[in-house]
């Protein structure tokens, strides 16, 4: 039942504030600000390395969560798309852990990685959506996500609640492994109960980006970019876009544009540029201005403060709410779920049955 959505994908889009809210209160205590993880998990204060697989969306997850658990936890750790990591001859350490990202918990190269890490001896953790699935079945650990059913193929709720989870996963090694003050733990569960309403106040630029998605669909390729947190965003953004409308885009880290990429800009080539007021907005802003210097497209996505400061001159601006820096990325995923979801509808594509792709890959 899309529930008067003309897609799933829509859907499951709007679904965000209420799911994100459900896999918040698995995990955080709002009377004490504190997060609380399942019992029997990881002993973090041990762990020399932890490794996180998963393939698509889900490794973008991985991705992000990289920088939480370097940041809170400072905790070595190590991230890869499962088809790569089961072929590759990793020096397993001898407390690590390995943590599985799917949704589906049915994707092979994932399964087949866990597979191979416990063969290694790590202790195996997943953040999986569907709790009777494989890899759900053969994790020593689940961590919980409360997204709910995902029918579309493009997958969008299950990545943000795969963020949350990840997030609070962080935050609670943090903790434990005593690199992150409770005072600092209090600011970052306030500032995740704040999520499911930032995200609904990001959904309310559905119009906006709808009618930016007009001309975005007349484009032959597209960039994003992104630094820090934001990065994986890019990367996120981009696929979605391909995945639903066919257009050819890519993601960068902002900082690698000039190495190459920036070839490629002219005045045909949008870059949607993701940029939080965060420690890299100076940054991150003068890629942009690199990119607009050489008559490309800036689409700039930023909070009302960002986009005053520097969307002066961009070819269009998405606001989006603020929120703390290094948790803006569950944020900053809506708009660009949102472009990709217009840009397809705009083309007329199968939105929620792509071509070539199936929701779940259980081929390796
Ligand atoms: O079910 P999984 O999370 O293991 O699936 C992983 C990828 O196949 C999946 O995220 C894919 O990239 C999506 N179609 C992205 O929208």
């Amino acid at each position: 039942d899309k529930e008067g959505h003309r897609h799933f994908m829509a859907k499951e889009i709007h679904e965000q504030p209420e799911v994100i809210a459900h896999t918040i209160s698995r995990y955080v205590d709002p009377s004490t600000k504190t997060v609380r993880l399942p019992n029997g998990v990881f002993d973090f204060a041990k762990l020399d390395r932890l490794t996180v697989t998963a393939c698509g969306t889900a490794y973008y997850a991985g991705l992000v969560s990289k920088y939480w658990f370097e940041k809170w936890a400072k905790l070595p750790i190590e991230i890869d798309v499962a088809s790569e990591l089961r072929y590759r001859d990793v020096p397993w350490t001898k407390n690590g852990g390995a943590l599985f990202i799917s949704q589906s918990g049915e994707t092979a190269d994932t399964l087949a990685a866990l597979r191979d890490a416990r063969a290694n001896g790590q202790q195996i953790a997943t953040v999986v959506n569907v709790a009777e699935s494989s890899i759900a079945r053969e994790a020593d650990i689940i961590f919980p996500m409360a997204a709910g059913p995902e029918i579309g193929v493009a997958s969008t709720k299950a990545f943000t609640c795969q963020l949350v989870s990840l997030a609070c996963i962080a935050i609670a090694a943090g903790r434990i492994r005593g690199t992150l003050t409770a005072e600092e733990e209090s600011v970052l569960v306030t500032s995740l109960l704040e999520i499911p309403r930032l995200v609904s106040e990001a959904l309310k630029q559905s119009d906006k980006i709808e009618t930016i998605a007009r001309d975005i669909a007349k484009a032959t390729g597209i960039f994003y970019i992104g630094r820090g947190v934001s990065y994986p965003i890019a990367l996120e953004g981009a696929l979605k876009l391909k995945e639903i409308s066919y257009i050819h885009a890519e993601g960068y880290a902002a900082g690698e544009l000039k190495h190459g990429p920036i070839a490629l800009i002219d005045e045909n080539l949008p870059i949607v540029v993701i940029a939080p007021k965060d420690a890299h907005f100076e940054k991150t802003v003068s890629n942009m201005q690199e990119v607009m210097a050489r008559d490309g497209k800036a689409l700039m996505v930023s909070c009302k403060d960002g986009i005053a400061e520097a969307g002066g001159k961009t070819w269009a601006a998405i606001e989006t709410p603020q929120t703390h820096p290094m948790l803006a990325p569950i944020v900053y995923t809506v708009p660009v779920q949102l472009l990709a979801y217009f840009t397809a509808t705009t083309k007329g594509t199968d939105v929620d049955q792509p071509r070539n792709l199936a929701k779940s890959v259980t081929v390796e």
